[in-house]
C-alpha cells in the first residue's frame, strides 16, 4: 500500500479534534513522510475514511481529500502501526477524573497509560514518542518509566509537543502557528529526538518560531497558555456584571482596555461563559498541581478563573428568570446555538448545556437550533427530562417562543430577519444575547426586550 520512498513514518494514536487535523496538515506539508492515524473507535476511523469526516473544521475536508491515500492513512490496526512507525504522537483524550483522588480536577490518565503500555508491548525497534495530549506536568517522566519498565533493549525518547490549535480555526492555526513548542530531555539522545521533530515542523514553520525547552517547561506552558486566555475572559466577564449595575458598557470598556498593547484586544469579549474541552480542564489541572505542591494561594488564584465562569453562566440564567417575571414554567425558550463557540459542532463544556439544564429545571420548554451541533446537543441532553425540541431552521425554532437566548456567536444569527422572527413569537418577546453579537438598538425598535451581556437592558416596560 505504501511507497517505500518515504523519509520517515509517523503515527498518531488518537483520531480526535487534535490528532486528525494535526496529522492531516503534517501530511500535506511533508509529502516525504508517511502519516498514519489510528484509533480504537472503528466508527471514527471509518468516518475519517469517508466523505463525511467525524469533525467539522473549515478547510479540513480539502486537505484530507488531497492527501488521504497518498501519505495520510487512517486505520484501526494500532498494534501493526506501532511496529511499523518510528515517530509516534500520542493524542488520546485525558478528561478530568470523575472518580477517586483528584476527582473533578486531576486529569484521567487511563487511556494515556493504556496507550503507553500498548506501545511498550508492540514495539520492536527504538521509537520517538511525542506527547500531544494536554497532560499534567511531569507526565512525560511517567511515560518514560512505563516504557522502559521491561528492559527490552528498545529505547524510547519522549518529547512534549503541546497543541495550541483552537477549534474552528484548527487548520489555519496549524498552517501558521504563533509558535511550535517542543520539550525534550537535555541528553544527547533527547536532543537528537528533538531535532527529528523540529525537522518535521520546519517543512513549513519558520525556525525562529519553533521553540525548544526542557520537557517540564513545555508541559507547563500549555496549561499556562490556556489559563491566561481563560483569565482574560473571566476578567472581562467579571466586569460585565459590574457594567450591568453601573450602566457602563462592557464592549466600550473592553475596547478601551484592549487598546493598551500590553493588554491586547483579543479574548476580551464578554460572553455567557467560556466552554470547550481545554480551558476548564487545564486550569483545574493547574489548580490540582498547585494544591499537590501545597501552594494554596496560587491554586486559589487560578480556581477563581473557573469560579467566575460558573458565576457568569448562573448569572445569565438568573437574569432570564428575573426579567421574565420570575417564572419560566411552561414558557418556550429558544436557544440560538449549542456549540461552545462558532464554527464548530463541538459542545464540550458549552455554556449552552448548563443554560439548557437550568431552564429545564425551571420547567421551561426549550427549543435548540444550531447549524452544526444538534447531533451533539441530543447526546448531551439525552438523560434530561423535560420538553426539548431540536430544530434546524432558526425561524421555525423561534416560532411561538417567549424568548430567544443567543448561546453561540454563529454569524448566521446576525443575518436573520428579526422582524419576521418577532412577528412569530409570543408577547412580550425577550431576547438575551449571551454573545453580544446582535444589533440591540434595532431589535429594541422592532419590539424585543433586549438583554445583552454587560450593558443596560433595552426594555419596553
Ligand atoms: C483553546 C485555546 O485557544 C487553544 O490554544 C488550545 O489549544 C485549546 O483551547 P478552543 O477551546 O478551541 O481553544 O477555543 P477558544 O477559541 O480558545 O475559545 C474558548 C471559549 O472561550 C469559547 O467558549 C469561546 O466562545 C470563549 N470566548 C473566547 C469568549 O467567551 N470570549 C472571548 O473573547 C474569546
Amino acid at each position: 500500500m505504501r511507497a517505500v520512498s518515504f523519509k520517515r513514518k509517523i503515527l498518531c494514536i488518537g483520531a480526535g479534534y487534535v490528532g486528525g487535523p494535526t496529522m492531516a496538515v503534517i501530511a500535506a506539508k511533508c509529502p516525504d513522510y508517511a502519516v498514519t492515524v489510528v484509533d480504537i473507535s472503528a466508527e471514527r476511523i471509518a468516518k475519517w475514511n469517508s466523505d463525511r469526516l467525524p469533525i467539522y473544521e473549515p478547510g479540513l475536508d480539502e486537505i484530507v481529500r488531497a492527501v488521504r491515500g497518498q501519505n495520510l492513512f487512517f486505520s484501526t490496526d494500532i498494534e501493526g502501526a506501532i511496529k511499523e512507525n518510528d515517530i509516534i504522537f500520542v493524542s488520546v483524550n485525558t478528561p478530568t477524573k470523575t472518580f477517586g483522588a483528584g476527582a473533578g480536577m486531576a486529569a484521567d490518565l487511563q487511556y494515556w497509560e493504556k496507550t503507553a503500555r500498548q506501545i511498550r508491548s508492540c514495539a520492536e525497534s527504538d521509537k520517538i514518542i511525542v506527547e500531544k495530549s494536554t497532560l499534567p506536568v511531569r507526565t512525560a517522566q511517567a511515560m518514560e518509566r512505563i516504557l522502559t519498565a521491561t528492559n527490552s533493549g528498545i529505547h524510547f525518547d519522549v518529547l512534549s509537543n503541546p497543541e495550541f490549535l483552537a477549534e474552528g480555526t484548527a487548520v489555519s492555526d496549524l498552517e501558521s502557528p504563533d509558535r511550535v513548542l517542543i520539550g525534550a530531555r537535555e541528553t544527547e539522545r533527547g536532543q537528537a529526538a528533538c531535532r527529528e521533530l523540529v525537522d518535521i515542523y520546519a517543512h513549513w514553520v519558520p525556525r525562529d518560531q519553533i521553540l525548544t525547552s526542557n520537557i517540564w517547561s513545555s508541559e507547563l506552558s500549555k496549561l499556562v497558555s490556556n489559563a491566561f486566555l481563560a483569565q482574560k475572559i473571566s476578567s472581562i466577564n467579571a466586569i460585565s456584571a459590574l457594567c450591568e449595575k453601573t450602566e457602563a458598557d462592557v464592549t466600550e470598556v473592553a475596547r478601551a482596555v484592549g487598546k493598551d498593547s500590553r493588554i491586547g484586544s483579543k479574548f476580551l469579549s464578554a460572553s455567557v461563559g467560556f466552554g470547550g474541552s481545554c480551558f476548564k480542564k487545564d486550569i483545574l489541572n493547574l489548580v490540582y498541581l498547585c494544591r499537590y505542591y501545597g501552594i494554596e494561594e496560587v491554586a486559589d488564584y487560578w480556581q477563581g478563573v473557573v469560579s467566575i465562569n460558573e458565576y457568569q453562566k448562573r448569572r445569565f440564567v438568573m437574569r432570564m428568570l428575573n426579567s421574565m417575571f420570575n417564572t419560566l414554567a411552561g414558557k418556550k425558550i429558544c436557544l440560538f446555538g449549542f456549540a461552545f463557540k462558532a464554527d464548530t459542532g463541538d459542545t464540550r463544556e458549552s455554556a449552552a448545556l448548563f443554560v439548557a439544564q437550568e431552564l429545564l429545571a425551571e420547567h421551561a420548554k426549550i427549543v435548540i437550533t444550531d447549524p452544526q451541533a444538534l447531533e451533539n446537543a441530543r447526546i448531551d441532553l439525552q438523560d434530561d427530562d423535560g420538553v426539548i425540541d431540536y430544530v434546524d431552521d432558526p425561524y421555525a425554532a423561534a416560532a411561538g417562543a417567549d424568548a430567544i437566548a443567543v448561546m453561540t456567536e454563529w454569524s448566521l444569527y446576525r443575518e436573520l430577519d428579526y422582524e419576521r422572527i418577532y412577528r412569530a413569537m409570543s408577547r412580550p418577546a425577550f431576547l438575551f444575547d449571551g454573545r453580544n453579537i446582535l444589533d440591540h438598538k434595532r431589535l429594541h425598535e422592532i419590539g424585543f426586550n433586549v438583554y445583552p451581556i454587560g450593558k443596560v437592558a433595552l426594555t419596553h416596560v
